[in-house]
């Protein structure tokens, strides 16, 4: 029997040797130690043999086994070192490159700056609120003391969604004025950042679709002062310095007076291309609350006396900032959703 598991090595060996796959591999184990294999048989014979014989031939087809399953691992690392620098030097594939590395998202560019906003107004205690892009006529206009024949309402301008004309894509974020004094109790400070839509040509400083931010301050004695104080606050931050600003007379139906604020161009002193030559930036729309957005919007409150309010409202639009912060000089590239220029503020 000894003998007959000798010639059996030999065999089972040669066979490891020989092999070229797993496949044969796999087979030799079979044939050899499977449960019908050529060990198994000799195991089953041992209560037959000799007593003599016995413990010998248990123990030499223990070492038989062992020595052919050491054979068939040895052979099969081997076997895949050789695909491996095959398939290497087959060429264009080299399994020991590391990986690709994996794509990372960062935030728009107006996400970054619409929050360093929101950062700015929070340290200054306002609330950030939230307003719907389809908003009613009501909210949009008609509350905000547009009348019915001012040329924002003209259809070149408002995308309806209705044929009635009750819904439009909101024209500005100022809606969020009226609907924030339907739910706060004065005194509060708000902002509102967000979405809004005009139905005008595109050019490099024209979108469909742009950003705004509305501010809202509301109490007793809130003066032009408050105003301009919070809105050079928000440069001085923003710009990390001192920057002059000043205040026209302008024209919007929800305040009264109303102003344009214009800040000193950051960028030159004597004129360049972000400011056209003029070393001043229209930065905002702003002024005082008008009293009949005020009725409105706190209409049929008996907790609000609206006769011992005032208030500032301001409206600015953030890619023109981002714009300015980045020194991107087409605003058709911010909703472009091109990664080439997307993948340039990274965060
Ligand atoms: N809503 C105005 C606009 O879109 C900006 C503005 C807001 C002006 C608040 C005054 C007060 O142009």
């Amino acid at each position: 029997m000894l003998e007959r598991l000798e010639s059996l090595r030999a065999d089972a060996l040669q066979r490891v040797a020989d092999a070229t796959g797993m496949e044969e591999l796999r087979a030799v184990e079979r044939d050899f130690l499977g449960k019908e294999g050529a060990l198994a048989e000799i195991l089953a014979a041992i209560p037959t043999l000799p007593a003599e014989e016995r413990r010998d031939t248990g123990r030499g087809a223990n070492e038989l086994k062992g020595d052919i399953l050491e054979a068939i691992g040895a052979r099969k690392s081997s076997l895949e070192e050789s695909e491996v620098a095959r398939l290497r030097d087959a060429g264009g594939f080299d399994p020991t490159l590391p990986p690709a590395a994996p794509q990372r998202g960062g935030l728009h560019p107006i996400t970054q700056v619409r929050r360093e906003v929101e950062s700015i107004f929070s340290s200054m205690g306002y609330e950030v609120l939230d307003g719907p892009e389809v908003e009613l006529d009501y909210y949009n206009f008609q509350a905000l003391n547009i009348p019915k024949d001012h040329p924002s309402r003209e259809v070149q301008d408002t995308f309806y969604c209705d044929e009635a004309h009750t819904l439009v894509m909101r024209t500005q974020t100022s809606p969020v004025q009226i609907r924030a004094m339907e739910r706060l109790s004065p005194p509060f400070r708000l902002i509102a950042p967000g979405r809004v839509f005009r139905n005008e040509e595109q050019d490099a400083t024209h979108e469909h679709t742009f950003h705004q931010v509305e501010g809202l301050v509301v109490g007793e004695d809130i003066q032009v002062g408050h105003l301009t104080w919070t809105l050079r606050r928000l440069l001085n931050e923003l710009f990390e310095r001192e920057l002059e600003v000043r205040l026209r007379p302008g024209y919007f139906p929800f305040v009264e007076p109303g102003f344009e604020f214009d800040v000193r161009c950051p960028f030159c002193e004597e004129g360049c291309r972000v400011c056209s030559n003029t070393t001043w930036i229209e930065f905002c729309g702003c002024g005082m609350v008008h009293p009949s957005v005020l009725a409105a919007g706190f209409e049929g409150r008996d907790d609000v006396d609206v006769d011992s309010l005032t208030g500032f409202a301001f409206g600015f639009g953030l890619d023109r900032l981002v714009m300015m912060r980045f020194g991107v000089d087409d605003i058709r590239n911010l909703m472009g959703g091109d990664l080439r220029f997307l993948e340039q503020f990274p965060c």
